[in-house]
């Protein structure tokens, strides 16, 4: 389904991210103690799974069992990020099996003596891997002590991102697999397929950079990255940026080190480095704080980059809770993400992409909203399905922030990512976002009001096939028949016609069009 895909060395990694509510509800539950290891017998008790990487870093998990005749509860810290209840649980012969939601892990799990056999599926990555758990000790679920958030202020806007930020992340595609030489060849590419000429800058390190912090408390690189300031230097010398990723819990949504406690020297750390964004992932921190204190744990970090001494792009990755979109720019946000992780699915893309028209009020130059990276060029759609994705993206002036392995990118795929025109939409000096203006018969019609009365229109067609589609020039708020129409992605002027448009939109596809 996915042949381009590189088989990920990441196992763990979480693709779909837990559901907003979901994190928020258990956070509150996570906050209680957990009965400590002395009670692990059987399939019964606190169970702590050690996964050693190849980064040379060692993940945490906790598996919580409690099994009362025919009744299995329970739940499971994965990589200690987050708190998830355990479903469909049942016993099969001797094993139980069970599932969380969302990161799409699937357990199947044995007593083997004084410990807990563990074979993890995780579905988004198509790998599985074998674990050993262990009785947890009582401090294996200790939470560090809670650093109170602070006062709510205004930031002043960091002058960043007046057009929606364009680059490149390493999660969609290599998850853990991300390492130095892949992000120099990142780099290297970005230039030579003619995307840095596009308008493509940030070339951005996602989770699985981290190793830990030295007795300073300074945090360090693990061993994929042997020297972050020499990195930086090579994006930089193509004129490209670079990005980072950290979380303002103790752990990442991977397990890796997060910023808690360590906000400030944080973003030293990356000036010195000399880092130009950073995406910042809510992930544990909802193990300590609630709902109420996310923006004010937004704008510790906000405050800690406008006082680092470089300009760092603020990228916020908090899935959309708490009206992100209200307050992301009080704390710094350059651009917020809005939704849960996107997979590189058509299905997942239509989620993620089509209900965001609704938050067009509040996207504006410097402050973004953010339905998730591109899966552009990753294979799990084809390239119709990735022309639609390409051009909701631009539509709704989202970042354009390819997911792809972009040294090996086919035509197609160079063909979209670098459509200048459609690029130029998504770019445009308005800074307005587009919305769905009709939806008729599974089509829909989105319109983004461009600068100098200009109009990017553009016809989705969600269905299974071709539909022929007319659209009138009245549906997009046209007293009169405009002077031009061009077609977006054949390049080509069309002669308007006096009623409107009329034309055929392939299945799953798109009609992108600018109208003057
Ligand atoms: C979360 C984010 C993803 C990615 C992973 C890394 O799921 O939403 O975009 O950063 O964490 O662990």
């Amino acid at each position: 389904m996915n042949p381009d895909k590189t088989p990920c060395t990441a196992s763990h990694g979480p693709a779909i991210l837990p559901r907003p509510v979901r994190i928020l509800l258990l956070a509150a539950s996570a906050c209680l103690a957990v009965p400590g290891a002395a009670l692990a017998s059987g399939l019964n008790g606190t169970w702590r799974m050690d996964q050693p990487k190849d980064s040379g870093v060692v993940l945490h998990s906790i598996i919580i069992l409690h099994q009362d005749g025919a009744r299995i509860e329970g739940s499971v810290w994965p990589n200690y990020a987050v708190r998830m209840p355990i479903l469909d649980a049942r016993m099969e012969g001797e094993d139980l099996s069970f599932r969380i939601a969302d990161w799409g892990w699937s357990f199947r799990v044995r007593p083997d003596g004084e410990a807990l056999h563990v074979a993890i599926s995780y579905d988004s990555w198509k790998t599985s891997e074998t674990v050993t758990a262990r009785p947890a000790s009582p401090s294996d679920t200790q939470l560090p002590p809670i650093v109170p958030p602070p006062a709510l202020r205004e930031l002043p806007a960091n002058g960043l991102s007046k057009a929606p930020p364009m680059g490149w992340n390493s999660w969609n595609h290599f998850s853990e697999g991300v390492d130095d030489r892949v992000v120099r060849e990142t780099a290297d590419a970005m230039v030579s397929s003619g995307m840095a000429a596009a308008g493509y800058t940030y070339v951005n390190i996602d989770d699985t950079w981290e190793l830990g912090r030295d007795a300073q408390g300074n945090i360090l690189p693990n061993r994929k990255f042997p020297d972050m300031k020499a990195l930086a230097d090579y994006v930089h010398a193509r004129g490209l940026k670079i990005g980072i990723y950290s979380s303002p819990g103790p752990t990442t949504c991977g397990g890796y080190e997060g910023s808690y406690g360590h906000e400030e020297q944080d973003a030293r750390a990356y000036a010195a480095w000399g880092i130009d964004y950073l995406k910042y992932d809510w992930c544990s921190a909802s193990r300590l704080y609630a709902e109420k204190d996310l923006r004010a744990v937004y704008q510790r970090m906000g405050e800690a980059l406008q006082k680092c001494g470089r300009p760092i792009v603020y990228s916020l990755c908090e899935y959309g809770v708490a009206d992100v979109w209200k307050w992301g720019p009080a704390v710094g946000g350059n651009l917020w993400r809005t939704t849960g992780d996107i997979q590189d699915n058509w299905r997942s893309m239509c989620a993620n992409g089509l209900d965001q028209g609704r938050l067009a009020p509040y996207a504006a130059p410097g402050h973004w909203n953010d339905p998730d990276m591109l899966e552009v060029g990753n294979g799990g759609m084809s390239p119709v399905e990735y022309r639609t994705h390409f051009s909701l993206w631009c539509m709704l002036a989202a970042p354009l922030i390819a997911g792809n392995d972009l040294r090996s990118m086919s035509a197609d795929t160079v063909e979209i990512l670098t459509n200048r025109e459609v690029i130029a939409v998504d770019q445009d000096p308005l800074g307005a976002q587009g919305a769905r203006v009709l939806a008729r018969d599974g089509v829909e019609t989105w319109v983004k009001p461009l600068s100098g009365g200009a109009q990017a229109v553009c016809l989705f067609n969600l269905n299974a096939e071709p539909r022929d589609v007319s659209l009138a020039w009245g549906d997009i708020g046209r007293a009169s028949t405009p002077a031009v129409v061009r077609d977006l992605w054949r390049h080509a002027d069309i002669a308007p016609a006096g009623a409107g448009f009329t034309g055929r939109v392939q299945a799953h596809g798109a009609v992108m069009l600018l109208v003057r």
